[in-house]
């Protein structure tokens, strides 16, 4: 029977963890190792080539730790460090862009809307870097891209069912619909989004604008696991923790988001 591979997933912080718990179900067999790179969260707020960087250091990480594939799992180091990445490592490498926009782009083609038009969240450095604008022309989509910095914050507090949350949800949405009116398709375009699913699914029923929401963590999960040969076994899950700092908090707030424990958990030091 072949080993069950590694894979690694990396993130800045939990949002990852929302495609780990997307990929457990539909890879079984593997061991995971997950990083949150949370000494140095948010990459959003932050240039190419701090991201690039921040990016590197944490996939060499995970190569010397074993892994056999990396699950880049978050938008922002997606879109502006996957190139580095891919060139980098000897391993298959998966951002979440890629198949984000290709499930964008089903729900566009089955809703029975005439608009091609999307609306993506997601945080200010995958806004500027135009990845998601560009990934979507590909497919005859049009992008609306929205940045919502204080969302990442609010989700690494544990904020996911807060009226603060909710109103900063509001407020986001309100603007991003004044500019993208005819938008039913919504594309969480960061992996600390799903988390706040419930909430964005709430706000629009209460702005009357339904729309499809594509997730861009369980997209990346399929995408990988489309990749990986089925291994039938009776192990349990290996999941192995690494954060770069409080791994207390870690261990606290990705069980909730993780719906299962995230224990242990290892602190690494990746450096400035
Ligand atoms: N989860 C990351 C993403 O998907 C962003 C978090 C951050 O800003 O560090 O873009």
């Amino acid at each position: 029977m072949a080993a069950p591979p590694t894979i690694a997933v990396f993130d800045s912080g939990f949002g990852g963890l929302t495609v780990l718990r997307e990929l457990l179900p539909l890879i079984p067999g593997a061991r995971y190792l997950y990083l949150g790179d949370t000494a140095r969260l948010p990459y959003g707020a932050k240039s190419q080539t701090t991201i690039a960087r921040y990016a590197l250091s944490s996939a060499a990480f995970l190569l010397a730790e074993g892994a056999q594939m990396l699950v880049v799992a978050c938008n922002t180091a997606s879109a502006l460090a996957l190139d580095e990445l891919q060139a980098a490592l000897p391993i298959p490498v998966i951002g979440v862009i890629e198949p984000g926009t290709q499930a964008a782009a089903a729900s566009a083609s089955r809703s029975n809307s005439a608009s091609a038009s999307v609306l993506v969240l997601a945080t200010a450095a995958t806004v500027t870097s135009k990845a998601y604008a560009r990934s979507c022309a590909a497919r005859g989509l049009h992008a609306f891209e929205k940045a919502c910095p204080l969302l990442v914050p609010l989700v690494e507090e544990g904020w996911i069912n807060h009226p603060v949350t909710a109103e900063v949800v509001r407020i986001y949405l309100t603007e991003a619909l004044e500019v993208a009116p005819d938008a039913r398709t919504l594309v969480l375009g960061c992996t600390h989004y799903p988390l706040l699913k419930p909430i964005l699914e709430r706000t629009l029923a209460d702005l009357d604008h339904p729309m499809y929401i594509v997730d861009s963590a369980s997209a990346a999960a399929r995408a990988a696991s489309s990749l990986v040969p089925r291994i039938s076994t009776n192990e349990p899950v290996s999941c192995r923790f690494f954060a770069t700092d409080s791994i207390e908090k870690f261990s606290r707030l990705g069980a909730k988001f993780l719906g299962r424990p995230v224990d242990p958990v290892t602190l690494v030091d990746l450096g400035e």
